[in-house]
């Protein structure tokens, strides 16, 4: 089968050929229809953070596909059924945390395409006890994203308990925090949408955000005609975002941390904490139960999945435009291809954006990217109008190629 691999730490995805792994005792073997990719994918590939992942590794804890074989035992799926594979690959299911309605926090985890190969191939197992069902309703290129960056805001707002007359403040509209900003307006609170990128407010503001703020400028003076936030959802991996958004909370306002940064410290301010009763939460994911909770309001019509698709055996490109590690200096920050005569764009030194770039051409025509969803072709085939969908893709970005060849002087400008 064919899978992307991460040979060695640092180094960019490679599409190589390896056997179809067996399901042990407990385990499922799922033939993989859609997986997303959750910047925690990077960070793992860099090997950014203190626990390394296995290596070599498949990454990917998105994934989504069908049941084809049973390992031993008695086993809660069975063949042909539609299963999600989070970031929880296994959990020992009798510790307190367990027991709790707490997996998540289970101190024996596996993590799918982190500990254990996850779902960027065309074939991957799974444990039988940790993966979700996917309900009739939701597809399977909607299911994969909500798989970790849906349930992650969904149960990061959770545990925040926000009110219907709050203000939550999301910092990061990427592939969580689109979602998470939905999820707060299923809760009924006020929503605030911070962002660095005018793209990603722009879909804030198509999702229903009641105000966006560029994270350029002084949140602080931009928060005043809003007031404070009762609840930040901190999607962005960086301490300086935290800092500022607990800057921002009202009194009694409830910070909650789920980006993870490859620098593992963040200062605050003792006595404003105290002093105005403010909590810093940590949350990582959601639970099964979550999930499931995803997949119903996703049914139900409340959340949309902004998202691209990429064929695995051709996602080397899409992933190194969010892979900088793999960038060559001077290459386009939109495609990662090297166009040369870019100028260097805000915050993000060595790295050059380019007006000619066909992948900037079009989100400056909206259909930008919150999201990549990969999917082995083979399946984009099988599924119901999935290759007609991916034909289409092909033949935008050639047309949209065509048009920054020969539309360059009126293309969009460089960003400065
Ligand atoms: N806690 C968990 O369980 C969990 C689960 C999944 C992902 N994560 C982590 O969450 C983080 C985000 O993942 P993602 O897939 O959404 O990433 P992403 O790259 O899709 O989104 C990040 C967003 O933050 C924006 N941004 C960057 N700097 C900013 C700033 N200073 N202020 C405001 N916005 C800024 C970017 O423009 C982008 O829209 C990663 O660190 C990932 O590892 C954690
Ligand atoms: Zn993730
Ligand atoms: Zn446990």
């Amino acid at each position: 089968m064919k899978a992307a691999v991460v040979s060695e730490l640092g180094a960019p995805l490679e599409v190589h050929d390896v056997p179809v792994p067996s399901p042990g005792p407990g385990q499922i073997l799922v033939k993989i229809e859609a997986s997303g990719l959750c910047h925690t994918d990077i960070h793992a590939a860099r090997g950014e953070w203190p626990v390394k992942p296995k290596i070599p590794l498949i990454p990917g804890h998105e994934g989504v596909g069908i049941v084809t074989k049973l390992g031993e035992g008695e086993l809660p799926v069975a063949d042909g059924d539609r299963v999600a594979l989070p970031w929880l690959g296994h959990a020992c299911g009798h510790c307190r945390h367990c027991v709790a309605g707490w997996e998540t926090y289970c101190q024996q985890p596996q993590y799918m395409g982190y500990t254990m190969d996850g779902s960027y191939a065309e074939y991957t197992v799974a444990y039988a006890s940790h993966v979700v069902k996917v309900p009739d309703g939701v597809g399977a290129f909607d299911a994969a994203p909500l798989t970790c960056a849906g349930v992650t805001t969904y149960k990061g707002l959770k545990v925040a308990h926000p009110q219907p007359s709050e203000t939550v403040m999301v910092v990061g509209i990427g592939g969580l925090g689109h979602l998470g900003l939905q999820y707060a307006r299923a809760f009924g609170s006020t929503t605030v949408a911070v962002d660095v990128e005018e793209e990603k407010l722009q879909l804030a503001k198509e999702l229903g955000a009641d105000h966006v703020v560029e994270a350029r400028g002084d949140l602080l003076e931009s928060m005043t005609g809003i007031g404070g936030a009762d609840v930040a959802l901190v999607t962005v991996p960086s301490p300086s975002a935290m800092q500022t958004a607990h800057a921002v909370l009202s009194p009694n306002g409830r910070m909650v941390i789920v980006g993870l940064p490859a620098h593992d410290r963040l200062e605050l301010p003792i006595f404003d904490t105290v002093l105005t009763g403010k909590s810093v939460i940590g949350s990582l994911v959601g639970t099964s139960n979550d999930l499931a909770d995803c997949f119903a309001l996703h049914a139900r019509g409340l959340t949309k999945v902004v998202a691209e698709r990429r064929q695995l055996e051709t996602s080397t490109t899409a992933l190194r435009r969010s892979w900088p590690a793999a960038f060559p200096p001077g290459s386009c920050s939109t495609c990662a291809e090297p166009h040369g005569s870019g100028r260097p764009t805000r915050g993000d030194k060595g790295r050059q954006n380019d007006r000619r770039c066909a992948s900037r051409l079009r989100s400056a025509r909206g259909l930008l990217c919150a999201r990549l969803t990969l999917a082995p072709s083979e399946r984009i085939r099988a599924a119901d109008g999935h290759q007609l969908k991916a034909k289409q893709l092909t033949a935008d970005t050639d047309d949209i190629e065509r048009d920054a060849r020969t539309a360059e002087p009126s293309g969009p400008p460089a960003e400065n």
